[in-house]
């Protein structure tokens, strides 16, 4: 059964292929985990620990660990922020819980422009059409900074959607800019910083389990603390 609260195996999910899935890896592995990979390849099976590796669309990590059927998620905070605010829409109480960020996965949620757009400011989106696939956390920085503007929902690639006349501008993730660049748009503001964090079921670990997870968790906390040392 996939239910956690059955398997006496730890279950965390990870991002299957993009910017997290070989830092998320490369953290567990410095955790002592050796795994090998199921025939599917998307199952990654402890061999030394009784914890397991999901690999699984990252938009999906946060819904898999807020229903418990993933014990821990590392995810980036553009997404968890983008479906907390979508489980509060719902009147959702039970959320799941963040233990804390992690170091690597650094990019930011901005708005880019294109060159030709005038931009001086949060005002200068009034009345603009915004293409995005984080309706929420867009729509809720334009509540709070009293902004009337239109959010176009896309599920990817919404760098295309000003040339084909979809939408003003658009508000995305930028790393290097390099995305931005190829489209003839500059990053205009920033509304949200991201990196990758480690988030865990809202239910209590079962007994089973708990011995475990706090070994886990006190492993992850140890190797970010000699990266950070090393770093400084
Ligand atoms: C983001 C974003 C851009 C790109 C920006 O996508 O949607 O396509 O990264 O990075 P750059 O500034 O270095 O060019 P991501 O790779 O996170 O994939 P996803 O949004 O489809 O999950
Ligand atoms: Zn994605």
């Amino acid at each position: 059964t996939m239910s956690s609260n059955q398997d006496p195996r730890i279950k965390i999910a990870v991002q299957k292929s993009g910017r997290l899935t070989e830092h998320s890896m490369e953290l567990l592995v410095r955790c002592g985990l050796s795994y090998s990979r199921g025939r599917d390849r998307l199952i990654c099976y402890g061999e030394n620990m009784p914890v397991d590796v999901l690999l699984v669309r990252d938009d999906d990590i946060p819904g898999l660990v807020q229903e418990d059927i993933c014990d821990l998620g590392i995810v980036g905070l553009n997404i968890i922020e983008e479906r907390r605010l979508e489980l509060l829409e719902r009147g959702e109480t039970r959320l799941f819980e963040q233990v804390s960020t992690l170091d690597f996965g650094q990019c930011r949620l901005s708005f880019g422009v294109p060159e030709s757009m005038p931009f001086s400011g949060p005002e200068s989106l009034r009345g603009k059409r915004i293409a995005t696939t984080y309706p929420r956390i867009v729509a809720d920085y334009l509540r709070r900074n009293e902004i009337d503007a239109k959010v176009v929902e896309f599920s990817g690639a919404v760098e295309i959607a000003p040339s084909l006349g979809k939408a003003d501008l658009i508000c995305d993730l930028v790393s290097s800019g390099a995305t931005l660049r190829a489209h003839q748009m500059t990053e205009a503001l920033t509304i949200l910083e991201s990196r990758a964090a480690l988030i865990r079921s809202p239910v209590p670990v079962p007994p089973e389990k708990a011995q475990w997870m706090k070994r886990l968790l006190l492993r992850i906390e140890g190797v970010l603390q000699v990266r950070e040392s090393k770093y400084i």
